[in-house]
């Protein structure tokens, strides 16, 4: 049992330590927001928090989650810069296909914590691992720019 720490709540998972986070997530925790895109670390869809910081839980171990702080999309209604990034996204109608959008969130909502007013070069940079095949790129930038504003 690995005992992992979740939107604040502990949770023990019955697996084993190198399971990747993003199977803990969907196949024992039936926390399906988080996406598998590549499982390579190259497309950003499983994009959740360790604490606070975006990571790749396709390629990170339970066991690096132990003590830790992990965060999901799940979390992100209840979170003030995450509800700001959703409401935004929303506004400017950025999912098409929808796919990578939990991770674009995660990787938004991060960046808007630790840069409260992005350039666009700050936006690339925080967002280039997030791919979308829909190609919302312009839409994801917009976005970012408005929950900014609200959030300032
Ligand atoms: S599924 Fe993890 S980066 Fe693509
Ligand atoms: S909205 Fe379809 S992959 Fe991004």
């Amino acid at each position: 049992m690995v005992t992992l720490n979740i939107n604040g709540r502990d949770h023990q998972v019955d697996a084993d330590p190198s399971t990747p986070i993003l199977w803990a997530l969907r196949d024992n925790l039936d926390m399906t927001g988080t996406k598998f895109g590549c499982g390579a670390a190259l497309c950003g869809a499983c994009t959740v928090h360790l604490n606070g910081d975006p990571i790749r839980s396709c390629i990170t171990p339970i066991s690096a989650a132990q003590g830790q702080k992990i965060t999901t999309i799940e979390a992100m209604e209840s979170d003030r810069v995450g509800k700001a990034v959703q409401d935004a996204w929303v506004r400017h109608d950025v999912p098409q296909c929808g796919y990578c959008q939990s991770g674009q969130v995660m990787s938004a909502t991060a960046l808007l914590r630790t840069n409260k007013r992005p350039s666009d070069s700050d936006i690339d940079n925080a967002m280039s691992g997030n791919i979308c095949r829909c190609g919302t790129y312009q839409r994801i930038r917009a976005a970012i720019k408005d929950a900014a504003k609200t959030l300032a």
